[in-house]
């Protein structure tokens, strides 16, 4: 497993933000997700000293759906990011930590009418529009609570670039944004730039995640801006600002491609200067919402070793104390992690086995086929890089506690979620209190 940010091996513990994996096993009690506060500070440092650029100003939205919670907003704030919520609950609890409501920027292709009056009602920074009918919705809020909202509308610009490769073709049916090929699309903008409670700011679009290919972004951009011309000079408007998504690729396991950061801000930065000026089109400034790329490897999971089995069609298990419940990736889309036995780094015989948690399903496999250092009940096993989409996407199943979170940093841990208890477990659940026979 490749040691990442202040990962260390500390006669043979391993140790993250200077704390060992058995300190933390022992006071948090597993599983456990970690998360490197340094390095989670040093991708958001990378991202914000590269994506610079002398002919627009720029903007990074923390793309909240990764991970949240109110001590993230804290770091996302302390960063001078903004935040973007696809959700009332993302953004409850990004309000609830009083974020700056000005930097919030709200998602969703079916926006309710609560959510939409949350927004405005709140006066966040803006809404991104995913179609026509938005608008109108948006608009009414505004008369409703006397408001003016900065909006932008979702583009399905036809590049789908969904891991390592884009296609050209294959996109027209995602179920996100207005296709810039509707033959509607000027006079959608036309209605939205007519309606006087809305101010709009320009185009968003998001073409997919763990892109490593820095030629899917600027195809991207090459498109935005060419578009942006196009409906600027129809409509004879001003269009100030772009948002370009995020999927900036990760490295997970050796299969991936290591990325910098700051080498693809550069590039994008690149693209971006070269399409205005071929286009000559100005921009007064473009956003970016990265999420995977800031807290995918800062985070890992802890688990406890329960025990084994060798099965006779002569599959190794190691069973572990969580699973599918705390990261859901492996089974959603067979997504791959590397893992060791954090307590036992000097153990030189390695095996090849497969780990499996705890829910009753066969398909509840961290990771298969993976090799993996002896361990026996009452070790430390640890997932790297499971900081994006992990936690945000635990689930209840089986009944699981939801685990605790802890950000460590220089030798101090800070507890940002507790353990769920067995009471909240069921807090919300009544009994019949008459006879129902
Ligand atoms: C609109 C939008 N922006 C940003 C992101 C963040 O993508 P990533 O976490 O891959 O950077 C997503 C992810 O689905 C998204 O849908």
């Amino acid at each position: 497993m490749k040691y990442l940010g202040t990962m260390k091996d500390i006669d043979g513990v391993l140790e993250i933000g200077g704390i060992s994996v058995k300190k933390l096993q022992k006071e948090y009690g597993t599983p456990l997700y970690v998360y490197d506060l340094e390095l989670m500070e040093n991708k958001m440092k990378n991202i914000k000293s590269s994506f610079k650029s002398d002919r627009f100003k720029t903007t990074i939205v923390y793309a909240s759906k990764a991970y949240l919670s109110k001590g993230m907003t804290q770091v996302v704030d302390r960063m001078g990011f903004h935040i973007d919520a696809v959700s009332s609950g993302e953004l409850y609890t990004i309000l609830s930590s009083n974020f700056p409501a000005k930097k919030i920027h709200m998602h969703g292709n079916n926006k309710s009418l609560e959510e939409i009056d949350m927004c405005v009602e709140n006066e966040i920074g803006s809404i991104i529009l995913d179609n026509r009918f938005e608008a109108d919705r948006v608009a009414e809020a505004c008369k409703k609570f006397n408001k003016k909202m900065n909006v932008m509308l979702r583009l399905n610009i036809g590049i789908d670039a969904h891991t390592h490769e884009y296609i050209k073709t294959s996109k027209h049916s995602s179920k996100f944004g207005e296709s810039i090929f509707d033959r509607d699309i000027v006079s959608i903008v036309s209605e939205i730039i007519q309606k006087k409670e809305l101010n709009f700011l320009g185009f968003h679009c998001h073409i997919g995640s763990q892109i490593f290919d820095e030629m899917a972004f600027c195809e991207g951009i090459k498109t935005m801006v060419e578009f942006t011309k196009k409906i600027s000079q129809e409509l004879d408007i001003v269009i100030p600002e772009i948002n370009i998504g995020g999927g900036f690729g990760v490295r997970y396991t050796e299969e991936d491609t290591d990325v910098d950061l700051k080498k693809i801000m550069k590039k994008i930065i690149g693209c971006l200067e070269e399409s205005l000026e071929s286009a000559e089109l100005t921009i007064e400034n473009v956003s970016i919402e990265p999420g995977r790329s800031i807290v995918a490897q800062a985070g890992s999971t802890l688990y406890t070793v329960g025990g084994e089995k060798k099965t006779f069609g002569g599959e190794k298990y190691i069973f572990i104390d969580g699973g599918m419940t705390d990261n859901i990736r492996p089974a959603l889309y067979q997504a791959k992690y590397e893992c060791i036995v954090a307590n036992r780094l000097d153990e030189n015989k390695k095996e090849i086995v497969t780990l499996a948690g705890k829910c009753c399903e066969s398909g509840d496999i961290i990771a298969k086929n993976i090799k993996l250092n002896r361990c026996v009940a009452g070790d430390i096993v640890l997932v790297s890089c499971t900081g994006a989409y992990g936690h945000s996407m635990s689930s209840n199943y089986n009944k699981a506690l939801r685990p605790a979170v802890v950000f460590v940093k220089n030798g101090k841990s800070y507890l940002i979620s507790k353990r769920e208890t067995y009471e909240e477990l069921v807090q919300n659940d009544f009994m019949f209190n008459e006879n129902i026979d």
